[in-house]
């Protein structure tokens, strides 16, 4: 009993905002993005250990860097697949304001995605890989997360099915994205002998999950989260939002060409692979404009939309910058020559896939488990700092990654020096990148914690049984 007083809830319930919550999917969402938090969580632990063993390299470790490095990779693109799965099954039936065709497949779905990353992460643990970046686990664990896409994106097309003349925009936008995100997959459950398609495949999943799947599931819930919470008029959003998808599409399939540069692609890939990066840039800037009118908005109410725009702002921030910006300087192919997989790579990677993606789903995520309760003002103020301690965590890792990169090109690619000695000089700056990681898990545990109380608090409004 004392315990349950311990970690029970002492912020305000909304009751009006949990008796909006009806619809089955939506406590089935919940699971997804309460797992994806907490992978989330775990990450930042794991990281920092490895950030702390580049540096000190005879720390005792009961797993090897390398196999370190890939579970961090695998969770680097699993949690947001996981959290961006239950916003995609919250925000279709927000939107479209009925259930989804089937909450029972949305369940099976959650156990076999969870089921099958856990044995990514697992076997990684027990050193059983396959050496294929970022998705180094055994091929057939793939297949089961390929699996549960293919239930998604039936589920999710049999849902707008069921009623087509009330199919809308931002719903088919999360429904192409899920479509994206499995035949994407798809062409990795299965081994190649050939390293150039080999390697092109795993950039379907590394680039076109980033900058195009993801980008599409991700417009789609920002404009139904703007339309829901009132903070933009439907037609405005709309207007943009089919736009945006075309461009992101087209976008992101050609500009993936910026990864083809080195790996035995013809080297008319170059010039496609630069120009068309450009296009890529442009959904940013619709975003962007999206989100000012949304903040420009007096219809922000309570602090849960506060702490959520808080989320998306920083998302967008980083995408412009880090992602955007710092991605275009990459994709010049005359700087790639010297830059490419360096440490300006690893900078833009954290800016990028976490700064921009994480913390879209993140913002989804803390959304839907904190619906029905709002934050007491000091549950609002830990969610700011914790934003702020992950922003800063984030800048302070990023730029201490840049700096280190750039000297690495310099002293490595052009001077020629030896990789070791290159590797000595790195050395403070990898020790500054620590300390960014630091900080940054502290925002991360904070931010969880923030998350994780609210969960607690709204655990029993959720009224409908599966
Ligand atoms: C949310 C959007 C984005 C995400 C999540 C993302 C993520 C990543 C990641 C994880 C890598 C590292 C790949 C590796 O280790 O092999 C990478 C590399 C790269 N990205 Fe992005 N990126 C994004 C946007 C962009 C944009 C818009 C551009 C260009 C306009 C771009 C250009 C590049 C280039 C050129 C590389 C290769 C760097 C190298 O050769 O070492 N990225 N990106
Ligand atoms: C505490 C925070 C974090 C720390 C200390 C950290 C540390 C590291 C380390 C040590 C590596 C190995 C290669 C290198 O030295 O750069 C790495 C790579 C990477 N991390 Fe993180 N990380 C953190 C958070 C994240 C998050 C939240 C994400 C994304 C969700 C992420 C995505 C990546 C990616 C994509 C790479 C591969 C970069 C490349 O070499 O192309 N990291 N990180």
């Amino acid at each position: 009993m004392k315990l349950f007083k311990r970690f029970s809830f002492r912020g305000k319930i909304d009751k009006s905002s949990a008796r909006k919550q009806q619809f089955i999917a939506q406590k089935i969402s919940r699971r997804y993005c309460f797992s994806a938090v907490s992978l989330f969580a775990l990450q930042s632990v794991v990281a920092s250990l490895g950030a702390l063993e580049l540096v000190i390299p005879d720390l005792p470790s009961p797993i090897p860097f390398e196999y370190g490095r890939a579970i961090h990779l695998a969770l680097a693109v699993l949690w947001p697949l996981i959290g961006t799965m239950g916003m995609v099954y919250f925000f279709t039936t927000a939107e479209l304001n009925r259930e989804i065709y089937s909450p029972r497949l949305a369940r099976w779905q959650y156990w076999l995605v969870m089921f099958f990353s856990l044995g990514v992460f697992s076997t990684l643990a027990l050193r059983i890989g396959n050496g294929r970046e970022y998705l180094e686990g055994i091929p057939i664990l793939y297949v089961g997360i390929c699996i549960s896409l293919i239930l998604a994106s039936y589920n999710l097309v049999r849902t707008l099915l069921t009623d087509k003349r009330n199919i809308t925009p931002a719903a088919a936008t999360m429904t192409v994205g899920v479509i994206f995100l499995m035949l994407l997959l798809l062409p990795n459950t299965i081994t190649f002998s050939n390293p150039i398609t080999d390697e092109a495949t795993k950039f379907w999943v590394v680039h076109l999950w980033e900058e195009m799947a993801f980008e599409l599931t991700s417009a789609g819930f920002i404009a139904t989260y703007f339309i829901v919470s009132g903070l933009a008029p439907r037609t405005e959003v709309e207007k943009w939002l089919y736009l945006e998808a075309v461009l992101a599409v087209v976008g992101g399939l050609y500009g993936t060409g910026h990864h083809y540069y080195w790996i035995g692609f013809p080297a008319v890939w170059l010039v496609l692979g630069s120009l068309v990066s450009l296009v890529e840039v442009i959904p940013v800037g619709m975003l962007v404009r999206m989100t000012y009118k949304g903040l420009k908005s007096t219809k922000i109410r309570s602090n849960r939309e506060k702490l959520t725009l808080w989320l998306l702002l920083s998302s967008v921030f980083h995408h412009i910058i880090g992602a955007s910006l710092l991605g275009l300087f990459l994709t010049v192919p005359w700087i790639n020559l010297y830059t490419h997989g360096t440490y300006i790579t690893s900078g833009h990677a954290h800016l990028a896939l976490f700064g921009s993606l994480g913390f879209a789903v993140l913002a989804g995520c803390y959304y839907i488990l904190s619906q029905g309760s709002q934050p007491t003002l000091k549950g609002y103020k830990g969610g700011v700092l914790a934003v702020i301690l992950l922003n800063s965590g984030l800048i302070i890792m990023s730029s201490a990654l840049l700096v280190a990169g750039f000297m690495e090109t310099y002293f490595w690619r052009i001077l020629g020096m030896d990789f070791m000695q290159v590797r000595f000089i790195l050395k403070p700056y990898l020790s500054i990148r620590a300390l960014g990681g630091a900080i940054f898990t502290l925002g991360d545990l904070l931010l969880s914690w923030r998350i994780f109380k609210a969960w607690q608090a709204t655990r029993s409004y959720r009224q409908p049984k599966i």
